[in-house]
Formats: structure tokens, C-alpha cells, sequence
């Protein structure tokens, strides 16, 4: 099964390095990045086309990814080394070679990940030479390493979160040998830049600006996993979204954990906001997103920025957590109810079209009803557009595992039932008073389950399918908003 992917070209030329053209294989391996892989690269080339003659068929190869936006990018990296690498890249996990890009933030994401293992498992049986790779947040924990050394033997290369720039490199030493490769690195301060990726959408783009998180959340694993946050440098990330722009790329999506916190550790500093404005200067660049916003560093000059923006889209996911300010305080959110409050009131009236979307946890430790209805006061106030909800999840090691007032998942599941209904009616009502208007979307896609229609985004997220010409895909159109659906409209594009 083929892959619509597109190739990205090189944000810069600093992969040429000391070298130009193709690696000589005949020399020892560059020591520095990128050049190291480039070169690694090169020698996979050879160990897969030797592997796929021998075979007498091309290796294909599938990522498979699990989490969030930051691992969909990473899973970009990796299907873009794969592809230069040599293999066919596909979807399906009938592939020569299936890797799990895995997430940890909650257990279901762990039990997932091991279902899909015993599946594996079983194709890996009948097809022997078909190999499987894990990497992502959930190798960052050591428990995991150990169950899968122990109950999943077959899996032929482990990587984490802090050397994925090595794949290249990994994938070569798979190649060499027949044992386990597993290669987990702590932590670390090194950004490569400069490595090839491929992209789902010709149109759009994913764009990591920072890495890791400080923030340590009581009940959040990602400090533990993805280590301490580091920014990208500006010249680094504006000479990417300029090369973007010029293949064609019209929107692009900042990512980071906490992308209020941009810029802090450079060397030379620089905020949030300013990245933005320096976004937005670029040409071909039609719409700016984000993602995600941690309500204590909120600045005002960011509200300025966006409030007087064309580009940045009209949409601020800034995840709320709790409503009650006694649960944020054991949470370490380091915000109260009341501060939440006076921020959405503040952006909602500077951008009174933007739409406030959020994630909210349930059945955090200690939590009662009455904490859960505080949540719910917030819900009802700030009239969300849409929000995550999410049951407690224990996670080892974080602060919140070793609390001893850990709530029975019968309560939490009551409070969370109570909260679900409350979120979809705020969030219908929220899109209701699209209805009747004609706005700018952009048009991503055949709708999946109705050819006829296009599915487009508006710049506040909201979703509308329309009758279209698929050759609108990737275009910025205007589309009036006739039948409100709930959560997605139906259209008409306007003339
Ligand atoms: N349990 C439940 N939800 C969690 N999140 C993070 N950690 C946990 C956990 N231990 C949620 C938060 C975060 C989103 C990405 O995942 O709401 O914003
Ligand atoms: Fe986790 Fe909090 Fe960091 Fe978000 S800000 S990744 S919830 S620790």
C-alpha cells in the first residue's frame, strides 16, 4: 500500500559540511552531526538494497505513531531518513520493517503498544525476516526496557526520545548484528539540525521550536522523558519555515511543550511573541499555529501579537488541567482558578473571535466532586470550544504516584461522565454561532467518508466539509457555513 508523503528539502546547507555529495564509505564515519548520519545513511542504502535483491522485492517500511503532535513530527524525521535510506514507505504493518513510535503520557498509550506487539509477533513469525523498532517516550522509562528484554525477544531495535537523530546510525548496527540494539540515552543539550524528513501534507507543516519540558506537573511523565526543555535557535527555525514555504508549504504548526516559555535559555533570549512576529514576516505563509500554550507563562504581548495578526490562526489551546484551585495547587500548575479566569476573560476580549480550546484531568489524587464542579464552573464561564478530557493515569515516578489519597476509578469515572456532558454542550454551542457565516478555510483533504466533499479547517480549527474540486486541496477558500453538525459544518464555498 503506497503513502502520500512529500520529501523535504534541506532548511540549509549544513549537512555539507566537510562533505559534499555522497559519503565516501571507504573512510571512517564523520564525527560531527549532521555529516554522521548523512553518511550512515548511505551505508543503509547498501545493506537494504542488498536485502531487497536478495528478497527480489523492494523493502517497504511503516512508522506507526502513537501520542501527540510532537511525536507525528518525529515520526516525519523518521519516515524521512527511512526514505532516503531506500525503503518504500507504506502504512500498513505488513511492512519489511515496522516502527512504533510510542507515547507514555497515560497508560492506555502503554497498553496499546504491547497489543500491537503481540500482533507483531505473530506476522514477524511467519515472515522471519521482517524486523521491528520501538522508540519514543515509553523507552524512557527503564520498567519498560526490562519487560520488553524479557516478554517481547523479537524486537530488533530500542531508541528513545533524546537520540533520534542517531536512527540513521542505529538502523546500521541492526543491520550488522542480530541481537536487540537498544541504545537509551538520559538526557541531553544536543539539537541536530538539518536531517531529512517527509511530510504527510504537501500543504502544511509541523515545526518543532523547543524540546522537553521544566515544568513537572505533579502527575505529568513528559519532564521525565523527553528531558530538559531546550529552544531552538531562530535562524535555525526561520530558515526551516522560509525552505518550507518555498516547496509550497502555506501553514505551519509551532510545536513545543510549553511554547510560552520560547527563548529563555538562549543565548541570546528572545520570547515567544517575537519568534511569531518573525514567523509571520515570512512569505508563502498564509497560517501560524501553536501548540501548547501553559497558562502561567501567557504573556500579554503574545494576546498583542496575535490580536493584530493576519496569519496566526484564531485558536489558543491552553489546557486548564482542574477548576479547582486547591487540586492546580497539588498539581503544581502554578495558577488558581481565579487566574485562569481573568486570562480567558482578557484573550476573549481582545480576540473575540478565537476560539479557547483545553485538556482537563479527572480524578487527580484528593480530588472530590465539589473540586470536580469547581471544573466544571470553569467550563461553563469560559465556554470552551472544545476540550480533552482525560481519566487520571498513575504514572511511576512522577510526584503524583506516591500520593496516598489516590481516587477509586468508579468516582473519578463519575466525575468525569458529569464533566464530558457539560464540555460537548458548551462546545455545541460554542460552533453554533458560526452557523450562517462565510469564512476562509483551508481545504486539506477528500472527506473519507463521502468523495463528493472536501474537508476543510477553518483559522479556529472548526472543521467544514463542502462540495469542491479536489484540486482546491492545499488553497485557502471561502466557504459559507450552512448546517451545523455539532462539531463540523457542511458548506458551501462562496463566490
Ligand atoms: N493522567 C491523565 N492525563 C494526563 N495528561 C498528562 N499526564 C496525565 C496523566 N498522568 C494530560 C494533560 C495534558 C495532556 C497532553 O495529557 O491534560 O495536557
Ligand atoms: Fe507535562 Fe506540565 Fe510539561 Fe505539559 S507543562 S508536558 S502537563 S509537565
Amino acid at each position: 500500500m503506497g503513502m502520500r508523503t512529500v520529501v523535504e528539502k534541506q532548511a540549509n546547507e549544513k549537512r555539507t559540511g566537510d562533505m559534499s555529495g555522497t559519503p565516501d564509505l571507504t573512510r571512517e564515519p564523520p564525527r560531527e552531526e549532521p555529516a554522521r548520519q548523512y553518511y550512515f545513511i548511505e551505508k543503509c542504502r547498501q545493506y537494504i538494497s542488498e536485502e531487497s535483491d536478495r528478497l527480489g522485492h523492494p523493502l517497504t517500511a511503516a512508522v506507526i505513531t502513537f501520542g501527540c503532535q510532537m511525536n507525528a513530527r518525529d515520526s516525519e524525521k523518521l519516515s524521512g531518513i527511512l526514505a532516503q535510506a531506500g525503503y518504500v514507505l507504506t502504512d500498513s504493518e505488513e511492512a519489511d520493517f515496522v516502527i512504533y513510535n510510542t507515547c507514555t503520557v497515560r497508560d492506555n498509550a502503554n497498553q496499546r503498544v504491547y497489543g500491537r506487539l503481540g500482533f507483531v509477533n505473530s506476522m514477524k513469525k511467519k515472515n522471519p525476516h521482517k524486523r521491528v523498532a520501538l522508540c519514543g517516550c515509553m523507552m524512557q522509562e527503564p520498567s519498560v526496557i526490562e519487560k520488553i528484554k524479557t516478554s517481547y525477544r523479537f524486537v530488533d531495535l530500542i531508541f528513545g526520545t533524546h537520540n533520534l537523530f542517531k536512527f540513521a546510525e542505529l538502523l546500521c548496527t541492526m543491520y550488522e548484528g542480530d541481537r536487540m540494539v537498544i541504545d537509551i540515552w538520559k538526557d541531553t543539550d544536543q539539537i541536530v539540525e538539518a536531517l531529512p524528513a517527509t511530510r504527510k501534507y504537501p500543504f502544511k507543516s509541523g515545526i518543532n521550536i523547543m524540546f522537553g519540558c521544566d515544568n513537572f506537573c505533579s502527575y505529568c511523565i513528559v519532564p521525565y522523558v523527553r528531558g530538559r526543555e531546550r529552544s531552538r535557535r531562530p535562524e535555525d527555525i526561520l530558515g526551516e519555515i522560509r525552505s518550507l514555504a518555498a516547496q509550497g508549504v502555506v501553514e505551519v504548526m509551532l510545536l513545543g511543550q510549553n511554547v510560552n516559555s520560547y527563548g529563555r535559555n538562549l543565548e541570546r533570549p528572545m520570547s515567544f511573541a517575537r519568534l511569531l512576529r518573525e514567523v509571520e514576516q515570512i512569505d508563502g505563509i498564509e497560517r501560524i499555529r501553536f501548540m501548547t500554550s501553559h497558562p502561567k507563562d501567557l504573556s500579554d504581548e503574545l494576546i498583542a501579537v496575535m490580536a493584530s495578526s493576519d496569519k496566526i490562526c484564531r485558536h489558543l489551546h491552553l489546557p486548564l488541567q482542574s477548576g479547582s484551585t486547591r487540586i492546580l495547587q497539588a498539581m503544581n500548575r502554578r495558577y488558581t482558578k481565579e487566574q485562569y479566569l481573568a486570562l480567558a476573560e482578557k484573550i476573549r476580549s481582545r480576540i473575540p473571535d478565537i476560539s479557547l480550546t483545553t485538556d482537563i484531568i479527572v480524578g487527580f489524587p484528593g480530588e472530590t466532586m465539589a473540586d470536580v464542579e469547581e471544573t466544571i464552573d470553569v467550563v461553563k464561564r469560559v465556554k470552551f470550544d472544545n476540550a480533552f478530557t482525560f481519566l487520571y493515569s498513575r504514572r511511576t515516578g512522577t510526584p503524583a504516584a506516591a500520593m496516598e489519597n489516590q481516587v477509586p476509578r468508579k468516582e473519578a469515572q463519575a466525575g468525569f461522565d458529569r464533566l464530558l456532558s457539560c464540555v460537548q454542550e458548551t462546545a455545541r454551542e460554542q460552533v453554533a454561532r458560526l452557523s450562517g457565516q462565510t469564512q476562509d478555510a483551508l481545504v486539506e483533504e477528500i472527506n473519507p467518508h463521502d468523495p463528493s466533499l472536501l474537508t476543510g479547517r477553518l483559522s479556529n480549527n472548526t472543521i467544514v466539509h463542502f462540495p469542491g474540486d479536489p484540486a482546491l486541496i492545499g488553497r485557502i477558500v471561502p466557504v459559507a457555513l450552512l448546517e451545523n453538525h455539532g462539531f463540523y459544518f457542511i458548506g458551501r464555498m462562496a463566490k
